[in-house]
């Protein structure tokens, strides 16, 4: 096809308000997938991924249509992840397109996430088209929400179109929107390759399957091409394109999106953001705007039965060949022995490799409370960054420390403002902005500490709103604060993995709260178990676990059988996750128990 008739886009919405099911109306109405070869949700098809209902990976479809004009065109729609965590990804893929649809749900409105992507398209310059979706609903509102585009992003709503994914309303309407509106790529075929990844997978027979746009030139299969960042060389096996399933072509040109098999081992070597050339005529640059994935959050992973080590390590080695963003080594604990210590985007993208390891690998894991980066100048000038609180070095040889601080997004309807702005004071945070949208939805801004972000925020954010309110955050840069290293003492001996680090004003509640939590997630032992917070060697709070007294158990339960059963039922379905800490068995829940303090 000739570049003219070529359009490349991609859908922006905020989580549930209709994307996979207007992407899956799109490829029945364009006859891409046939109506019996259309599972729900063709575009979402990682397990997890369904479970959750949230798009991580990003895909890509091309969809022949004919347009009223007679013409045929080819539209590539490139899916783009919905969470903040995968921002990088996002961008990446916007890049790859000249517009972008922007769903909204016309009987909820615009969220903190879909802004934020909206930004990054405009960025880009991408035409955007919005579409109300849901108009189905008895409650939709789409003149409200019109409202609500032009005035918070300042979009030209005219030619919004009112659409029902689900019922196959306006779907011509986006059709033809897309040809007319979204400009064709530029065509720039006579110069040197240059395509961009905008995603990747690990397939275990053909190796790493990257999926790119051509932004200059033309591709062959055979050629050998060469990643500009990473700087490797390959000879394509197969190319292809997204139909949304994989069909080969011999070649590509400028505009086209498709993908290529070429024996690459990791996803690491070829990376979201980087530029395939061609080895024997590379182009000049690699297309601006590379970024390598920076993780954000740490965590330690302890096997519970030590045994279980090389397994974990082993199934660590294979996620990563499929998560370049997955960062880890290993990590030796006086308490709880070897594992390892592992950076992730979020915490969503921590959640997701934490469920894959024990849900795919069938391993039991001891997962330590999340930490962010701090940045330490010591004494002697030398900086270091530290991802896990128990290697902070002592006061004495500290100047200073920073940790990094995020800016924070929030839209809510009006009644949610007084207790998300107390959520948002209690964990430090500086009001920035208040803004009132329309019919009483509000948008916040702070700037916090990410650390008081990672420790579930995003959860209170949603309890505190009854799930009304949405947010977004990006970081900000480092700001210095007085922090302090909170111990945590088990039976007398220091556990270095709840070792926490916190800001000096809230160190005393934190410690006290903590070891209260600790005392009811502990469970009894035949001896009583004292536990202490401690700073440096002054201790700030302590509690103990009084002994267990033997006969209370059969007391209670003596001649009622029935009961007793149902008892010993429940224990075996919770076989609880325990880490032997010396004498003291300690429950995974502990290690988190920092989340829950409040
Ligand atoms: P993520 O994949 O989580 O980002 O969600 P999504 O934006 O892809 O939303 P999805 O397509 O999964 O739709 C969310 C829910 O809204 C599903 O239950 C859909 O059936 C429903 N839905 C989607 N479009 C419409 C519509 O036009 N009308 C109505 N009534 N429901 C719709």
């Amino acid at each position: 096809v000739p570049v003219s008739r070529i359009r490349n886009f991609s859908i922006i919405a905020h989580i549930d308000h209709g994307k996979s099911t207007l992407a899956d109306r799109l490829l029945q109405t364009t006859g891409t997938v046939s109506d019996r070869q259309m599972k729900e949700q063709f575009l979402d098809n990682m397990e997890l991924e369904r479970e959750r209902g949230i798009t991580i990976k990003l895909q890509a479809a091309r969809m022949n249509y004919q347009g009223k004009d007679g013409e045929q065109y080819v539209l590539n729609l490139i899916d783009t992840p919905g969470h903040v965590d995968f921002s990088y990804e996002v961008s990446r893929s916007l890049v790859a397109c000249e517009g972008a649809l922007l769903v909204v749900d016309a009987s909820q409105g615009v969220e903190a996430q879909t802004l934020a992507n909206v930004y990054l398209a405009l960025e880009h310059d991408l035409e955007i088209i919005p579409v109300l979706n849901k108009i189905d609903l008895p409650g939709a509102e789409p003149e409200r929400v019109i409202s609500e585009i032009e005035e918070i992003i300042g979009l030209d709503c005219s030619g919004a179109i009112l659409a029902s994914a689900k019922e196959g309303i306006g779907i011509d309407e986006i059709l033809e929107s897309i040809v007319h509106l979204v400009p064709p790529p530029q065509d720039t075929i006579d110069q040197p390759l240059r395509a961009l990844i905008f995603d990747s997978y690990y397939d275990p027979y053909r190796g790493v399957i990257v999926y790119f746009r051509v932004m200059d030139g033309s591709v062959r299969t055979g050629e050998k091409v060469r990643l500009m960042v990473s700087k490797k060389e390959y000879e394509i096996d197969e190319l292809g394109v997204l139909s949304p399933t994989q069909i080969q072509v011999e070649q590509l040109h400028a505009g086209e999106v498709g993908y290529i098999a070429a024996a690459i081992k990791t996803v690491e070597d070829a990376r979201v953001g980087d530029t395939i050339t061609l080895a024997a005529e590379p182009a000049e640059k690699p297309l601006p705007g590379y970024k390598e994935a920076k993780p954000m959050v740490f965590c330690g992973l302890f096997p519970t039965d030590a045994d279980q080590y090389e397994d974990l390590r082993e199934a660590l080695n294979r996620l990563k060949l499929n998560d370049s963003a997955l960062n880890y080594e290993p990590e030796t604990s006086s308490a709880m022995g070897f594992g390892f210590r592992c950076g992730f985007l979020g915490l969503l993208h921590m959640e997701i490799v934490q469920e894959r390891l024990e849900r795919e690998y069938d391993l039991d894991l001891i997962i330590t409370a999340p930490s962010v980066v701090y940045r330490v100048t010591n004494m002697d000038g030398e900086v270091l960054e530290i991802d896990n609180p128990s290697l902070l070095p002592p006061p004495q040889q500290r100047e200073k420390i920073e940790e990094p601080y995020v800016r924070i997004e929030m839209i809510t309807p009006e009644t949610y403002v007084g207790t998300l702005m107390e959520l948002c004071q209690t964990r430090r945070g500086e009001f920035k902005d208040m803004r009132y949208l329309t019919q009483g939805r509000t948008t916040l801004v702070y700037e916090l500490p990410l650390a008081e972000v990672v420790t579930d925020f995003f959860d209170q954010l949603k309890s505190r709103s009854r799930g009304y309110a949405s947010m977004e955050y990006h970081l900000i840069g480092y700001q210095e604060n007085t922090l302090v290293r909170l111990d945590v003492l088990i039976n007398g001996d220091p556990v270095d993995s709840l070792a926490m680090i916190v800001h000096r004003d809230k160190a005393y509640s934190v410690g006290r709260a903590l070891v209260e939590k600790l005392r009811e997630l502990i469970p009894r032992h035949q001896f009583k178990i004292p536990l202490q917070a401690s700073i440096g060697s002054r201790v700030i709070a302590s509690e103990h676990i009084p002994a267990l007294r033997k006969d209370v158990l059969a007391k209670c339960y003596g001649g009622d059988i029935s009961r007793k059963k149902k008892l010993l039922q429940k224990q075996a379905k919770g076989k609880k996750r325990m880490k032997s800490l010396g004498t003291v068995d300690v429950p995974q829940e502990a290690f988190m128990a920092v989340l829950r303090l409040e």
